[in-house]
């Protein structure tokens, strides 16, 4: 059995990206492929109580490198715990953001200096990194108004300024330019379905660059 690979499902706040993520999931089972399907931050018990701190609106002011590190702890935890085990069992994780996520939000959106940042990105990831990175691309106001029609409360996050989602928005964007074979970008505007049915199609590919040698059967 070989070892298994990492997508990150990621992008603008209402993208899509619980329902793109679920379709992944299916997908691979269907091609008889074990998922791990988890997010950030989060994905494990230190993980989620993180998690509530970061994203709870009650939550009382944050300084932005307190913020940084608490995701860059989440990660750490969520690496060493669950993912680096699930890849050497050759299953196959899908995060609901992981990051790319820091740069854009407190490199790009928050303005935290660019270095700083992915020192803490690289303390967490401990020479792993993803392989890929599924952006579902969307103008924050869209993303928003999509939030607000679920009936959702927002999070601390996206009860910032409208500007910072446009600046992380950018920063996605601007990783992409940076490494092309490391994103994938979609345009989240149209049709669902036309949406997953890209993002199958690029899980497809990966699934092929593997070889087919991730685990089968049931997890
Ligand atoms: P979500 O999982 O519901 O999308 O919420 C996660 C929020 O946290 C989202 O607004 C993006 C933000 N975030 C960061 O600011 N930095 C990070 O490293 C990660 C993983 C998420």
């Amino acid at each position: 059995m070989g070892k298994g690979f990492m997508i990150v499902c990621d992008g603008s706040n209402g993208a899509g990206k619980t329902t793109v993520i679920k379709a992944i999931e299916e997908h691979l089972k269907s091609r008889g492929l074990q998922a791990v399907i988890t997010r950030e931050p989060g994905g494990t018990p230190i993980g989620e109580k993180i998690r509530d701190i970061l994203l709870c609106p009650d939550t009382p002011e944050m300084c932005d490198v307190a913020e940084l590190m608490l995701f860059g702890a989440a990660r750490a935890q969520h690496v060493q715990e669950k993912i680096l085990p699930a890849i050497r069992a050759g299953k196959v994780v899908v995060s609901d953001r992981f990051d790319a996520a820091t740069l854009s939000f407190q490199h790009y959106a928050r303005g935290l200096d660019i270095g700083l940042v992915k020192q803490i990105n690289e303390l967490a990831l401990d020479g792993f990194r993803p392989d890929m990175n599924i952006i579902l691309d969307l103008d924050p106001v869209l993303g928003l108004e999509r939030v607000h029609q679920r009936g959702e409360r927002l999070d601390r996050m996206e009860t910032q300024k409208l500007e910072f989602l446009q600046k992380a928005r950018q920063g996605y964007l601007e990783q992409a330019r940076l490494s092309p074979s490391m994103f994938s970008i979609l345009d989240a505007s149209r049709p669902l379905a036309e949406v997953v049915s890209d993002a199958l199609g690029v899980v497809d590919e990966l699934i092929r660059r593997h070889g087919g040698q991730m685990a089968v059967g049931t997890p």
